[in-house]
């Protein structure tokens, strides 16, 4: 059993994998969170005064109470989880239990993505009801124990049980207090082409905040953030994460009290969120998954790598190795007519290539980038046979084919915005500001919902399309709708994203066999939320082989190899001007969903034989990239100029060692890169016929000798009987 109520003690243990958290109801009807951390026996912990009990003062009891869900008015002065203003003006609620159930499996939320179940078996989910008699408000506190990995769904649900519209101003899906203040903060920051660089500072006695305003989840920061012991590396220390499952604003903090006591929350950004609550209405906070780790940071990486493979990710394609595709993007740009598309794609297929992929510039009279965003049919200029026609093309060269578009905004300068100039966000009054030359549907109507469904629906359908990049390339500004009453104005946002989960929710259910790839300036959206819908994201516009280690290496820290599409792209990089070989380009493409994204009918004969052998290597691994167990061994953050992971299959007879050294140095001993999760007393071959001992690949390690910048190696080892 995960989830066991001991009635004695009034306290609930949730235990899976080599985790429990335990709730504690008190005397008086709180819910308290008194303990998160390695695995406990049911119902050992009965209570803990530690947080609030003090020899020397007599503070309020409510100011070092661990609250499971802390609001603000009444003595407690960290942050509060759960920020509702109610008639009288009053921003408290004192909630206290009322009753609890405890169910097999995982429940859905309404309108929003989650991880989910196949059998009950797999998880148990707790909710707890409490009950504020002053604005008849109940939340629904659900907790969800994965029973094998422990990882641990969380989310609030506010019903208005009273006879007054309230308004929530703030909600945070999961907030718990733990022990200590000595810890190490750990997230994911960046900007465009730089996404997800791994950041670690000590907390102090301070207040961290990290998010986003954006309107996505966004390049800057990460929906996740973790707290681990000053001594936890990436295979030992223990390590306390939250990941929200949400695509929009969002925020997570680290606050430390005076006692020494951190709490760590997340949930939707209250900048710039508010929600006006009528009565009989009820408010769905989205999930979010905190994950415990003894063992470091692969421990915590490999918890979500899969849960969010298995049990957030749907579809088809969830469990299909994933094709090699061409995007002709940095190849072409917008320049591109039927026959260049024809050309590349003959070269494609003659490389082993299955998917093309047909990116921006295809529709309206969109030959630069200011224009025609929301007038999806296809430009006969530059493609005489239509969508249609080129779909069949591509199909008949015994290849998939697959289409970009960006369904959420729109450019002034389209038919869409002539006639319906009031479909963007926008302010009235004030001017509209404008990224890229566009603006941004206003994804809460769902006139423009429906619009949307209606219009990818037929060319989809008119495509054949096997494959749909969906882009999203500016942050949201007037992020008012004027569809919504002014005191109901800080709804914009967060409407919008559950506007933009019902359309993609439509879609996906429509089109069970297209292959859905999230994209957003690159990696502005890269999120558990956007996962739910579509299996893989493209992880950054750099395509360039370093950047893409530090990417790939900080992306992995939640996301899986089979989220992150990986390519290889021309030299000198369109991003960074660098040279390197086919040979490094491919060997860290490798780390992803493979493709390429240049003009492969001007590549040299070299590169195109190296293109080629990296098409048949991928075919021949992508099992163990995809659905293995992915270890990150050496980090390129660390300064040494080497990166170095690993994959271990499913079925454990296989591995992948892959090793990159940044720039040269001269005079060094080799590079040596112990691996992990081996079987030691297993023998293993390599692409060279060697054989080495599992215990010595763990013990010893092996090693690498290279000459000049930008050298990698990609080492594939099978089990093999002692030689
Ligand atoms: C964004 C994407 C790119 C490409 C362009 C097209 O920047 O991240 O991959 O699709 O848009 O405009």
């Amino acid at each position: 059993m995960s989830i066991v109520y001991t009635s004695e003690s009034r306290t609930f243990t949730l235990s899976g994998g080599n985790t429990s958290y335990v709730l504690h109801i008190d005397d008086m009807g709180n819910l308290l969170g008194i303990y998160w951390g390695s695995r406990i026996p049911d119902g050992a912990l009965k209570h803990d005064p530690a947080p609030y009990f003090s020899i020397s003062s007599d503070e309020f009891y409510t100011t070092h109470t661990p609250w499971e869900i802390p609001t603000p008015g009444r003595g407690y002065y960290s942050d509060a989880s759960l920020v509702v203003v109610n008639a009288g003006g009053d921003d408290t609620a004192d909630l206290k239990y009322v009753s609890h159930t405890i169910t097999p499996g995982k429940p859905g939320l309404e309108g929003l993505p989650a991880t989910y179940t196949e059998e009950d078996g797999e998880a148990q989910t707790l909710t707890i009801k409490l009950h504020d008699d002053l604005t008849g408000i109940t939340v629904e506190a659900l907790y969800t124990m994965f029973e094998q990995s422990g990882a641990l769904a969380r989310s609030l649900r506010v019903v208005n049980e009273g006879s007054d519209t309230v308004s929530i101003e703030k909600i945070m899906s999961a907030s718990t207090l733990l022990r200590g203040a000595d810890w190490d903060i750990v997230h994911l920051k960046g900007a465009w082409a730089r996404e997800r660089n791994v950041i670690r500072n000590p907390l102090g006695e301070a207040e961290y905040a990290l998010g986003s305003r954006r309107g996505a989840s966004s390049q800057e920061e990460n929906p996740f953030i973790a707290l681990c012991e000053k001594s936890a590396d990436e295979f030992k220390g223990e390590v306390y994460a939250m990941s929200l499952i949400y695509s929009g604003s969002f925020l997570a903090t680290a606050d430390v009290d005076n006692r020494e006591n951190s709490r760590l929350s997340i949930g939707l950004n209250p900048d710039v969120f508010g929600w006006m609550l009528k009565p009989g209405e009820s408010f769905q906070s989205p999930e979010s998954v905190q994950v415990y780790s003894a063992d470091g940071f692969n421990g915590m990486s490999q918890i979500y790598h899969t849960l969010y493979r298995k049990r957030l990710a749907r579809g088809v394609w969830r469990d299909m190795v994933r094709p090699i595709l061409i995007n002709n993007w940095e190849g072409t740009y917008f320049d591109f007519n039927e026959e260049k598309i024809l050309e590349i794609a003959k070269s494609a297929k003659e490389l082993g290539i299955e998917l093309f992929v047909l990116d921006d510039g295809w529709f309206g009279k969109r030959n630069i980038d200011n224009c025609s965003l929301g007038d999806w049919y296809c430009n006969m200029e530059k493609l005489p046979n239509g969508i249609s026609g080129l779909s069949d093309r591509i199909h008949s060269m015994g290849m998939m084919f697959g289409l970009w578009f960006e369904p959420e905004m729109i450019s002034p300068d389209s038919d869409l915005y002539r006639a319906h100039p009031d479909w963007c966000l926008h302010i009235e009054g004030r001017s509209r500001s404008e990224a890229r030359w566009q603006l941004t549907l206003d994804m809460g109507r769902e006139d423009v919902q429906e619009y949307l469904i209606d219009v990818l629906t037929r060319e989809m359908r008119n495509g054949k399309l096997d494959y749909v990049k969906w882009d999203m390339n500016r942050n949201m500004a007037e992020a008012f709708s004027v569809m919504l009453e002014p005191e109901c104005r800080f709804e914009t946002q967060h409407r919008y994203i559950l506007g933009l989960y019902r359309v993609l929710d439509t879609l996906v259910e429509r089109f069970p066999n297209i292959l859905f790839e999230c994209c957003a300036s690159g990696g502005g959206r890269f999120d558990p939320g956007m996962t739910y819908y579509m299996p893989q994201t493209w992880t950054s516009d750099d395509t360039d082989a370093v950047e893409r280690l530090y990417i790939q290496y900080g992306t992995s820290f939640v996301y899986p190899a089979s989220t992150m599409g990986a390519h290889v792209s021309a030299v000198p990089n369109h991003q960074t001007g660098r040279m390197t070989s086919m040979r490094m380009r491919g060997d860290v493409a490798i780390g992803g969903n493979f493709g390429f994204e240049l003009d492969l009918s001007k590549m040299s004969e070299e590169d195109t034989k190296t293109a080629r052998e990296l098409v048949e290597q991928v075919k021949g691994i992508r099992e163990i990239t995809q659905k293995g167990t992915f270890t990150r061994l050496v980090s390129p953050f660390n300064g040494k100029q080497v990166a170095a992971w690993q994959f271990i299959s499913e079925d454990e007879s296989e591995a992948l060692l892959c090793f990159y050294r940044i720039l040269g140095k001269p005079n060094t001993a080799p590079d040596i890169v112990r691996m992990k999760g081996l079987d030691p007393n297993a023998y293993y071959t390599d692409d060279e016929g060697n054989i080495w001992s599992g215990a010595v690949l763990m013990g010893h390690g092996m090693w690498f000798t290279t000459r000049g910048d930008y050298q990698s190696k990609i080492v594939h080892l099978k089990k093999t009987e002692k030689a």
